[in-house]
Formats: C-alpha cells, sequence, structure tokens
C-alpha cells in the first residue's frame, strides 16, 4: 500500500470478540503458570493494550517489563530490520518470561526479541501474540499463545496496531484500506474533478437542450 489517505475497512475483530478471545487466552497461560510468577514483557508499541487487558486478567502474580521495537516506521511495508530502541529495565535472569507481541508476520521482529531475551538467561522463555499472520515465514518463531489468525496480504490496524501512529486506539481490529482520491489527468488531485461518466451524462443533457430549443 502507498502512503496515500487511508480509511478504515472491514471490521474483522469486534470489541466483545477481543474481549472474548483475552478471556480465554488468561485462562490458558494462568494454566501453564499456575504457582509461578510470571514475568511478562510487552513489546512496545503495538502491544501496549492487548498487554495492559491480559495481564488484568491474570490471577496469578505477574511482573510487567517493557521493550520498545519499531519496523515499519509510517508505512504499511517492513522498513528493513527492526530497530531495539530500549532494553529490559528489569532483571529477568532465572525467571519465567512471556514475551508478548502484537502481532507475528514474517518472524523478524520476534526472534530478534527473544534472542536478545534469552541472553539474560531467564528459567522459561514463551511467547504471545494477538496476531498471526498466516503465511510462510523468514523466520520460524515458536508461538504458544495466540489471539487470532489474519490474511498475509491484509493490513491490519486498531486495537494497539498502527498505521504512521494512528489507528491504535479503535477497540476493534479492522483492514487498512486505501481512501480512493479522484485523480486528474496531469495526476493531481482535484476536489470534485468530474468522473469521465458525468461529463459525459452532461454533455448529453446539454445536447439534447440546445437540439430540442433548435427545434
Ligand atoms: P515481523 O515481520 O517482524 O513483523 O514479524 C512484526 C511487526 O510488524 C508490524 N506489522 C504490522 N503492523 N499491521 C500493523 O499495524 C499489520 O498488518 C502488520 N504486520 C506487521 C508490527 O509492528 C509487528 O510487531
Amino acid at each position: 500500500m502507498g502512503k496515500g489517505r487511508t480509511r478504515i475497512g472491514k471490521v474483522l475483530f469486534t470489541k466483545d470478540q477481543i474481549e472474548a478471545r483475552l478471556d480465554e487466552l488468561a485462562r490458558e497461560i494462568q494454566k501453564r503458570y499456575a504457582d509461578r510468577e510470571l514475568t511478562v514483557v510487552a513489546v512496545l508499541k503495538g502491544s501496549l493494550f492487548f498487554t495492559a487487558d491480559l495481564v488484568r486478567r491474570l490471577e496469578i502474580p505477574v511482573r510487567v517489563d517493557i521493550l520498545e521495537v519499531a519496523s515499519y516506521f509510517d508505512g504499511t511495508v517492513p522498513a528493513g530490520d527492526a530497530v531495539l530502541s530500549t532494553y529490559l529495565a528489569s532483571d529477568v535472569r532465572g525467571r519465567h518470561v512471556l514475551v508478548v507481541d502484537d502481532i507475528l508476520d514474517t518472524g523478524a521482529t520476534l526472534a530478534g526479541v527473544l534472542e536478545l531475551v534469552r541472553r539474560e538467561e531467564p528459567e522459561s522463555l514463551a511467547t504471545c501474540v494477538f496476531l498471526r499472520k498466516k503465511r510462510k515465514r523468514k523466520i520460524d518463531v515458536p508461538v504458544e499463545f495466540c489471539g487470532f489468525e489474519v490474511k498475509a496480504r491484509e493490513f491490519v490496524v486498531g486495537y494497539g496496531l498502527d498505521y504512521a501512529q494512528r489507528y491504535r486506539n479503535l477497540p476493534y481490529l479492522a483492514v487498512l484500506e486505501q481512501a480512493r482520491t479522484r485523480v486528474a489527468r496531469d495526476g493531481k488531485k482535484k476536489k470534485g474533478a468530474r468522473t469521465k461518466r458525468t461529463k459525459s451524462r452532461r454533455s448529453t443533457r446539454k445536447r439534447s437542450r440546445s437540439s430540442s430549443r433548435k427545434k
């Protein structure tokens, strides 16, 4: 998708559907970490709301840490390697760590994050993603907990996921679409530019008016 105007397309998962899935995910996580303290590492900014909603459903002792990663900058095509802008503030050595990310696409981001966390020698390391794109991944990353699957060709926004830092606040998940803009012959966008169809309809009306006057 180019860098033109965008609009929200089809809603894939509503607020209610997301909340119901979060309840299930929390139950799955709790079962796995019963009687243990869990350290959740949120990969920001995309997993901000997902992590916040998920950890508040957990009825086990939880510590929370963050990592900030940027990979798309202001577009919908990956800008190259993920850039890690902050590092874990707390010590995860010997702890049970669950890395929470917004979406698994090529696998590069999560693989990079896992490598970094692994260096800190946690007792155990697992991953939880809100979304997983159905595609062949560049890097195979193990995912223990997954919210939903989405089509590879769709760029999705909402519930923490953004396009140029926008749409994160939508309470639902939707497909991002290119807004239709009317473009004139010279390629410049023209406000109210007439389409071929309206032009020809107008000239037909004009012609018939002048021919009836002639009669
Ligand atoms: P990789 O390819 O490294 O990508 O697995 C993971 C990161 O890419 C971003 N991403 C998206 N962000 N809508 C978004 O808003 C999407 O459809 C999308 N696909 C990938 C995201 O930041 C994720 O952490």
